[in-house]
């Protein structure tokens, strides 16, 4: 049995990951700071829904706090740590770079320096596809040198998570698995996505925001599939690896408008914009390094995956 410190549990995919874990029996002490990044009301939800199960801590505060941090590793024996604390997104990056550094990269910092100091066994730090940037590799792989030229502040951020997890696996012989996520979706999932956007919208009748002219790419990962990827990359520890965790199948933005209509059984209504500047042409992992290591295999098409987010999103946000 394993004692977790989960960071970000209170989000999306965080809070999938405790629960992934709570149920096969680890202990899990979950931290988050329940920012206000998108409604702090679904982060409360979800830290209810854990807290119901068994072996569950919750921690209300920052990553960057190494004393806060400390006190849970001396408190609850700490053996893994599954880093997802982060602030996402790219566009607001853009906005303010200095709270995605202050989280991201000061906050990446204490984690590690805490989990060395407490000599745990494994750490997974969740990076992400963003770190690709407009890479003409594709699908993209884990060596592509696209990723020492990130194009967004969130993206440099999350390169300097990367970079930092081997140095202190260079430095004191960590075990510590970095992952990159492609779009991951599904119940539970972040307002601020295009998956949920797209769902509110075709559901409320309101209008959805279409940039460019639909031909863009992405890999949209279920998120059930992801959690399997990422539990293996706990219960593995390899030295150091970069995996990338995606579905490999893309959806171009019109197929992913036709499955919203077709799923919801309503009419989209489409508002044209010009492509914006930052967003990438497209995202595509090769996972077979993921396939090899973790046995990673990711089986939810988006249509199946969309179609279960869309029976939680009745349920849960409004019927
Ligand atoms: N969802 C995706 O498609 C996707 C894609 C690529 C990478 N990622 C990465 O995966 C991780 C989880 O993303 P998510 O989609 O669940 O986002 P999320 O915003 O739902 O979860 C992140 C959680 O971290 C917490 N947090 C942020 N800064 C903190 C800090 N300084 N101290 C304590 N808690 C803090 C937030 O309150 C939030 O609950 C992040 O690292 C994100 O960058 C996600």
């Amino acid at each position: 049995m394993k004692r977790v410190l989960v960071t970000g549990a209170a989000g999306f995919i965080g809070s999938h990951v405790s629960e992934e874990l709570l149920r096969r029996g680890d202990t899990v002490v979950g931290i988050d700071n329940v920012n206000d990044y998108y409604a702090t009301e679904s982060k409360r939800r979800n830290i209810a829904l854990l807290e119901k199960m068994p072996g569950f801590h919750f921690v209300e505060g920052e990553i960057e706090n190494s004393d806060l941090l400390e006190d849970s590793f001396r408190k609850h024996g700490i053996t893994h740590v599954a880093h997802l604390a982060a602030r996402a997104g790219v566009r607001p990056s853009i906005e303010d770079p200095f709270i995605y550094s202050r989280s991201n990269v000061h906050g990446t910092l204490t984690v590690l320096e805490v989990a060395r100091k407490f000599g745990v066994e494994n750490t997974v730090v969740t990076s992400s596809s963003s770190v690709y940037g407009n890479s003409q590799r594709v699908p993209f792989k884990e060596d592509d040198s696209a990723t020492d030229q990130p194009i967004s502040p969130y993206a440099a951020t999350k390169k300097a998570t990367e970079v930092l997890s081997h140095t202190y696996h260079h430095l004191y012989a960590m075990n510590i698995n970095v992952v990159r996520p492609f779009t991951v979706y599904g119940p539970r999932g972040r307002p601020d996505m295009a998956p949920w956007l797209f769902l509110a919208a075709a559901r409320n009748g309101t209008p959805i925001k279409k940039f460019g002219n639909g031909e863009t790419r992405r890999d949209y990962t279920f998120v059930g599939d992801f959690v399997t990827g990422f539990i293996a990359a706990i219960d593995r520890p390899l030295g150091f690896e970069i995996f990338n965790l995606g579905n490999s199948a893309t959806v171009s933005l019109n197929e992913a408008l036709d499955i919203v209509s077709r799923i919801t059984g309503k009419e989209l209504i489409i508002e044209q914009h010009s492509a914006q500047p930052g967003d990438v042409e497209i995202t595509n992992a090769d996972i077979s390094k993921a396939r090899r290591l973790l046995e990673y295999a990711p089986k939810t098409s988006f249509e199946d995956g969309m179609r279960t987010f869309n029976e939680w999103y009745g349920l849960n946000v409004n019927g």
